[in-house]
């Protein structure tokens, strides 16, 4: 079955934090605008939304986010620009402005957190199933990846209320993700019932260490548990408590452990995003076998 059987064709990606983790780099910039080789981390995002068929994305935006907007902006003069200079191989770079995505914007004015943030899409979306993809992280090397497809399918054919990508991290992790209590640890790429999640635990508390991984499917019952949902962790409203009041509720939320191949890059903090950075450009086709070699030099040196 694919997307287009499965119904579901909104998206919504979150791209109003602050970043804070990340100053000073994203102090007047947007961490989702952080290059990764030669793309802005929210690019991947996009091109994985459009490769899985998705046809409406939703940005929730904030102060300082415009650079996101111009950058899925088409822009003739740029192109323009290119022609008249000899330069029409450079046109390649800006293939993904010809998406046939429909892109809508909307502000969250404070940054009361991802659950506050996923709130301002009930408008957009109505009564309508939707995916979430967090807008500073990246599935799979190559964004080739169909989690969200699978994801998409499960949810209708198993009439869930949910269905959340998860990956294993080390237990000194999990206090920084949602973790999932599953009935046993699935294998890469199988699915389970959530039978709790909570956010952010200690080492002793975690139920697994399954955490949520920055992909999603909501039905809209989402909508009602955001709303009742207090403000938790850092005073913010947590899309996790809102997860876990649907499993509470008796509701089906199901998890999928990601492949592998969907390996979650995540931009938000500096360790991951250096790391995330050089593999990425390691593996580049045209840049990469020089920089491997540059590499191997400064290790050289470095153990000489
Ligand atoms: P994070 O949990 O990394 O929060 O957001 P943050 O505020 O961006 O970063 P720090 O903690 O200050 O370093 C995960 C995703 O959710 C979005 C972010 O833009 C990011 O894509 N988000 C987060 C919102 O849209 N609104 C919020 O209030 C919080």
């Amino acid at each position: 079955m694919s997307i287009a059987n499965s119904g579901i064709t909104n998206a919504v990606v979150p791209v109003a934090g602050l970043g804070t983790r990340m100053l000073p780099a994203t102090k007047s910039q947007p961490k989702e605008m952080l290059p990764v080789g030669k793309r802005p981390v929210v690019q991947y995002v996009i091109e994985e939304l459009d490769r899985n068929n998705f046809q409406r994305v939703l940005f929730i935006t904030g102060a300082n986010k415009y650079s996101i907007e111009n950058h899925f902006d088409p822009d003739p003069v740029l192109t323009r620009h290119l022609r008249e200079t000899g330069k029409e191989e450079l046109l390649e770079e800006l293939e993904f402005e010809r998406s046939q995505l429909h892109f809508f914007y909307t502000r969250q004015k404070t940054q009361r957190g991802l659950g506050d943030a996923i709130l301002h899409a009930e408008e957009f979306s109505g009564t309508q199933p939707f995916a979430v993809a967090l807008g500073d992280s990246i599935l799979g090397r190559n964004s080739q990846s169909r989690a969200l497809s699978h994801m998409a399918e499960l949810f209708t054919t198993q009439k869930c209320a949910a269905v959340v990508a998860f990956e294993e991290v080390p237990l000194e992790d999990v206090s920084q993700y949602g973790i999932a209590a599953a009935d046993k640890m699935p294998a890469p790429g199988e699915q389970f019932v959530v039978r709790d999640i909570v956010e952010k635990p200690t080492r002793d508390e975690a139920p697994s260490q399954l955490a949520v991984a920055a992909r999603y499917i909501f039905g809209p019952q989402i909508f009602p548990a955001l709303h009742h949902t207090a403000p938790g962790k850092g005073g913010e409203i947590q899309l996790t408590d809102a997860i876990r009041a649907l499993v509470h509720n008796g509701e089906k939320v199901l998890g999928v452990r990601l492949p592998q191949s969907d390996t979650r890059y995540d931009i938000g903090n500096f360790e991951d995003y250096f790391k995330t950075f050089v593999e990425f450009a390691l593996f580049d086709e045209k840049y990469g076998p020089a920089l491997r070699q540059h590499v191997r030099q400064l290790l050289e040196q470095e153990n000489a």
